[in-house]
């Protein structure tokens, strides 16, 4: 079985008695699909696209240093994590009730090669030049301050080492701009200004090399390489 298919199984195995949060990442709850098609436009097959595409980034037999920020409940790279006995991992999230989640799934699917640290993306606690890749999933449209939030990633990442993840982009969904802006702000789930598709291309494309942007409906995925 590839990678892919192996973690698009593990996607599909959550949906049985996952928390909604899960669920609704995974397109395998009744009310996260009701959210990912009325929010998103997305169904199962766009949903697996947009996480393919944010994790093509880290390659199938990573062996180096990885950082993720905020790794949330680790429903996406849990499965993942578990085909990479090699590399040595490094989660970081500011909520530590999330964290504890992805804990308990690192420990379920035996996944030893992984630590956890409670921390702030605009402040991350890791010297200049530690990580080989730092992957990003879902963090920056969330990110208070998002100046900061470049800054860190760019400051931990080695020369030749890969940013690469997804988040909201303006403009590729119009019903996903307005979910976003009457709930999702005033709620405070996501935190403007957000990038549009354009916008991180080009603020990339200012800092990296190899810049990849894609998007799938209102999710922008990323891939470059730090000079
Ligand atoms: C939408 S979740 C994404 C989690 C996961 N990557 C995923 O895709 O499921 C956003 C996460 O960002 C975290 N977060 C928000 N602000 C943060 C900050 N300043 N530093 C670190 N994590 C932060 C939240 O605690 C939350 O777990």
């Amino acid at each position: 079985m590839t990678r892919k298919e192996k973690i698009r199984n593990a996607y599909k195995l959550t949906g049985d008695n996952a928390s909604f949060y899960d669920g609704m990442m995974t397109y395998s709850t009744f009310f996260g699909k009701a959210i990912c098609r009325l929010v998103w436009n997305m169904d199962r097959e766009k949903n697996l696209r947009y996480i393919e595409q944010a994790l093509a980034g880290v390659p199938e037999d990573f062996d180096g240093k990885l950082l993720e920020v905020p790794v949330g409940t680790g429903v996406l790279t849990m499965p993942v994590y578990k085909e990479l006995p090699n590399a040595d991992i490094t989660c970081l999230d500011y909520s530590s009730d999330m964290m504890k989640a992805a804990q308990k799934k690192a420990e379920a699917a035996g996944i030893h090669n992984i630590s956890f640290r409670q921390g702030d993306v605009g402040a991350l606690p890791f010297g200049d030049e530690s990580f080989d890749v730092v992957l990003s999933l879902n963090g920056f449209h969330a990110f208070p301050d998002k100046e900061a939030a470049y800054r860190e990633t760019f400051r931990v990442l080695k020369p030749g080492g890969t940013f690469c993840g997804c988040f909201y982009v303006e403009g590729g969904c119009r019903r996903t701009d307005w979910f976003i802006r009457k709930l999702y702000v005033k709620k405070g789930f996501f935190t403007p200004p957000f990038e549009t598709e354009e916008s991180l291309k080009e603020r990339l494309s200012g800092i990296y090399e190899d810049v990849r942007v894609t998007s799938v409906e209102g999710i922008g995925c990323f891939q470059c390489r730090k000079a």
